[in-house]
């Protein structure tokens, strides 16, 4: 059975963990769907590990749509949801609408992410939840305000902790059917993860939210650069370096 956004919400009932990674291809997809994880976040962390910007912010919307089309046409059982990119719903509700009702009718993806809570995010977040596009929201260190907040870990003052809360709060209230946590304290995350009724999703948030989600090439040891917090799962860059080095020879000895 293809996994929806209101199953989330039961599974954090039951207390059963929502296993989450970003795909930005159809080969990987695949096999993430098929290695069992329930949510498949077309990230657009994929402007650093597929397309080789600096950060996520050059991103365009066109290009999160065409990866975005790649990862659904693959994908038979997880939830796929879709970056909004940069620029693309910041400006108003109206922008939000247009790009995310794009994502969803180009890509035939179950939902849309964006950055950010309250109060800049939140009447995008119930206008786009009243037109029926489910909404995943991301708090903590969210990578679109890298000039302004670093990738440092966020929540460490009573004050930066208040306000992750708060904006969890709003955002479940707005209508998300889960939250993001991005590099925030462990403890941080248990209390926002007790306070919400919806599933939050951690990432470098400590092992008390109701899911996890890794960027997958960090997970798989492919990334020039990785979070403090990523756990290194297999090292492909050595295991497809030695294959292509060993095909090099082969080629060069004529030995195919
Ligand atoms: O783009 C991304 O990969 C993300 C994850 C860090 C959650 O937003």
């Amino acid at each position: 059975m293809p996994v929806t956004s209101q199953q989330l919400l039961q599974w954090k009932k039951e207390g059963r963990p929502i296993i989450a990674l970003t795909a930005w291809d159809f080969t990987l997809s695949r096999l993430l769907d098929e290695a069992g994880v329930d949510l498949i976040l077309v990230g657009d962390s994929l402007a650093m590990v597929a397309l080789g910007y600096d950060s996520t912010l050059p991103l365009t919307l066109d290009e999160v749509i065409h990866h975005g089309k790649a990862v659904q046409r693959s994908v038979r059982r997880g939830l796929v949801i879709c970056d909004l990119p940069f620029g693309s719903y910041q400006e108003s509700v109206q922008q939000a609408v247009q790009s995310a009702c794009r994502v969803i009718k180009e890509t035939g993806v179950q939902g849309v992410k964006l950055e950010g809570g309250y109060p800049a995010m939140i009447d995008t977040v119930q206008r786009l939840v009243q037109i029926g596009i489910p909404v995943l929201g991301h708090v903590g260190l969210t990578p679109q305000s890298v000039h302004l907040l670093g990738y440092r870990q966020q929540g460490r003052s009573p004050e930066s902790r208040l306000r992750i809360v708060e904006e969890a709060i709003a955002l479940e209230q707005a209508g998300a059917f889960a939250v993001v946590l991005e590099h925030i304290p462990s403890d941080l995350g248990l209390e926002i993860t007790q306070t919400l009724t919806i599933p939050t999703i951690g990432i470098g948030a400590g092992c008390h939210c109701d899911g996890q989600i890794l960027v997958t090439a960090d997970l798989l040891g492919l990334s020039v650069k990785k979070p403090p917090f990523a756990k290194v799962y297999a090292d492909l860059s050595q295991v497809v370096t030695h294959a292509v080095q060993q095909y090099c020879q082969d080629v060069a000895q004529k030995n195919w």
